[in-house]
Formats: structure tokens, sequence, C-alpha cells
């Protein structure tokens, strides 16, 4: 798609190379700490950046289709929607539903009290009413249980978070929508399928520190496709470019001008040539990245599991785990054992929003909160994760593990 000749591109790698010798981490060395995420991308993402750049092609094109053909077929979907972060294919995908009648303003959506801040408000910003429900005390991810006690005749959809890298168990839901937010999960599987194959529609987010990076990015993966041209018209100002219904729409309003004929209330969520040029080369990374990630939780997961004090949580049965980061609880002094970490260079977090319910913006979130969430609470007091990652290995399990076991017995 460069319109630099072979030589020059071949020129441009080299000056590239120089500046940036391989990726920059393929093998970090645990001595140095243990950070959240190391760089995933070198100069093989900058050169095909750069060569875009110069093409001048930078806004939605080809090579955005191009990713989305890669993506959705990862996921066993017909469509992929690409868009400039997961926050935004999470509200791209609401809409969507709302857009195309498969969810009405008032319907209630079950979500997870543990998950990120954007799986959930979008779910009030386009008028549906989330329902939290608590999470599963082995998985950290959202309890069919605790679904079922929490329905009522006005729910229609559950929206599952993959958290960290788990996959979520997705019990029959009879009726309901199913979505999911594989936001962090990029490669996990559930009975042999990958994340983002099993809902109506799912998520995933291309944030730097993700499994792969377009820098900023997120996309939608579907098989329905009316819902796939409305994302398209709503994440594009709302008009009918690339709408496979397009010619239909423009026929039906030939008073206007077809280049400006806007047939949804949409937003602009685009992504970049240059993202997807990033994601192009990001997803020949992917499967060896994730299988490393795998095997880092798994070895962890068996270094720490005899700390007194101390909780971990192995990949559930009949999944494969992504290892996007590593979560723990610990029994007593969260911050103190956060603390004794930081100070051997271990950075930690919270359990990502941890219960959303606490947070001061759920209050001006119009929800409901009908069923007890004592997992969630447990996650908000005693949860924290660090990092996982493909340059990662056992020597930060062994650095993990005696940090770890200090703080045990301090
Ligand atoms: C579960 C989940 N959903 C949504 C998001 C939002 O993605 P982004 O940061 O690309 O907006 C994240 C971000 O990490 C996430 O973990």
């Amino acid at each position: 798609m460069s319109r630099m000749s072979p030589e020059r591109s071949a020129a441009l790698a080299e000056i590239i190379h120089a500046e940036m010798p391989g990726l920059p981490v393929e093998a970090h060395d645990a001595a140095s700490g243990h950070p959240l995420c190391v760089v995933g991308f070198g100069p093989e993402e900058v050169l095909a950046a750069t060569e875009v750049m110069l093409t001048t092609e930078v806004t939605m094109g080809a090579r955005v289709r191009a990713f989305e053909a890669v993506w959705a077929a990862r996921c066993e979907k017909r469509h992929g929607v690409m868009v400039n972060s997961g926050s935004s294919a999470n509200l791209l995908l609401l809409a969507g539903l709302v857009e195309t009648g498969h969810l009405a303003p008032g319907d209630e959506v079950l979500v997870p009290a543990v998950g990120w801040s954007t799986t959930l408000f979008p779910v009030a910003q386009v008028g549906l009413v989330p329902v939290l429900v608590d999470v599963d005390p082995t998985t950290l991810c959202l309890c069919p249980k605790s679904a079922a006690a929490a329905r009522t005749d006005r729910t229609r959809a559950v929206f599952a978070v993959h958290l960290l890298g788990q996959a979520a168990e997705m019990a029959p839901y009879d009726d309901l929508l199913v979505l999911e937010d594989a936001c962090g999960a990029h490669g996990a599987t559930i009975g042999g399928r990958p994340v983002g194959a099993i809902g109506l529609g799912a998520t995933f987010s291309f944030f730097f520190s993700h499994h792969i990076t377009t820098m900023e990015g997120g996309i939608v993966v579907t098989d329905d496709d009316a819902l796939a041209d409305a994302l398209r018209s709503l994440r594009a100002h709302g008009w009918t470019r690339e709408r496979s219904d397009r010619k239909a729409l423009e026929a039906a309003s030939p008073e206007i001008d077809p280049r400006f004929l806007f047939v949804s209330p949409g937003y602009n969520l685009r992504p970049t040539e240059v993202a997807a040029a990033f994601g192009l080369v990001q997803d020949r990374r992917l499967d060896a990245w994730v299988a490393r990630r795998r095997s880092n939780h798994a070895d962890w997961c068996a270094r720490l599991a005899a700390i007194p004090g101390l909780t971990v949580f192995p990949e559930a049965p009949g999944t494969t785990h992504a290892g996007f980061a590593f979560p723990m609880l610990v029994e007593g002094d969260r911050a103190g054992c956060m603390a004794a970490l930081e100070a051997r260079g271990i950075a930690t977090r919270p359990v990502s929003g941890s219960n959303l319910a606490r947070q001061p913006a759920f209050a001006r979130v119009p929800s409901r909160t009908p069923v007890p969430l004592p997992v969630a609470d447990a996650v908000h007091t005693r949860g924290f994760f660090v990092g996982n990652s493909h340059a990662f290995g056992p020597d930060h399990g062994a650095r993990l593990a005696a940090a770890l076991t200090s703080w045990s017995s301090s």
C-alpha cells in the first residue's frame, strides 16, 4: 500500500532499526523490576506507521478494513468495526444494540460489579439500566448465580467481562442477549473457542498496555449484519458510508445529497490508518505472546499458592488464560503488602475499578444493585494486581514469590 519504492523503504527501515534495534523488550530483566507492562512494539510497527504517514492516507481506509477482517476472523465473526479505544467499542456496541432495536431504553443489562468503568458507564449513557451483579470467587468474572438472582422481567442482556485475561463463565443465559467485554483478554479461550466468538457482540481494547496495541484503539466484532451496519454509521457521524444498505437509504431520501446523508444519531469514534498499520503487524505477534503470558500465569500461581494470607486465581477449567495482569487477594493489611512490593520495584494496582458500586461516579449512574456483592467487596478491600507480560518469565515469578513470602512472614 505504501508509495515508497522498495529501495527507499529499505533505507527508511535501516534508519528506524538503528534508532530502535528490535522490540525494546523481548526478554525483560527481572532484576530491573516488575513494571505493569513493557513496551510491546518495535521497528516493524514504527516503519509501518511511518510509511502510512508518508502516503498521507491517514484517515480510516483500507488498512482499517484489513485489520477489521483479521480480527473478526480471529473471533470467528463476520464483522469487525474498529474504533479509537476499547471504551469507544463498548459505547458503540451498546448504542448499536439500541439503534437496531435489540435493546430499548429502560431495558436492564446485567454487568459485573468488578470491571472497568467504561464497561458500566456506556450502558447508562445510551439509556439502558446497568444492574450490578457479583463476581465469582474463583475467576473474579461475572457470577451466573448472582446474575440469575438479579434478573427481573426487564432484564434483556448480560455484559460479561473477561477480567484481566480470565474468560468469564458463559452460562446459558436463556433469552438474554450475551455481550462480551474482552478488552483485556485477547487470545483467551473458553470451551475451545476464542473469547469474542460467543456473544452477539464483543469488544477489545488495543491500548498501549494491552496484549497487542494500536497505541489507542478498539474494535467491536459481531455476526449480526444489521448491527454491523448500524455500528458503521454510529462510528462515523451517523452517515451512510460503508453501510451495506447505503443505496437503499440514499434512495429513500432523494432530496438529500448522499455524501452528507445522516441516518443515525452517531458519534465520531473512528480509528486512523496509522493505528491499523500497527495492528496488522501486532496481530502476528499475538499467539506467541499470549502463550508466554499464560505460562507465566500458571507458573506464578504455583509459586504463590502456598504463601499464607494470599489467594491467587488459577486458570478456570475449560478456559485458557490470556494473562493480562495477575490479581491476588490478601488477608489483613493490603496497603502494607502493596507498599512492600512497590519498595522492591514491583508495580501494583487495584483490581480494575474493584467494586464499581463504591466508586463516586456510580452515584450518578441510573442503575440498580439488587443483590449482595460480597466478592466484589472483598476485591475492593483486599485485592490488587501486578503486571504480566510476554517479556516476563519465571524470574519475575521468583522475585514476586520472594517479596510476598517476606511480607507474609513479617
Ligand atoms: C475490561 C475493560 N473494558 C474496557 C476497557 C477500556 O479500554 P480503553 O482503555 O481502550 O478505552 C478496559 C481497559 O483496560 C478494560 O480492561
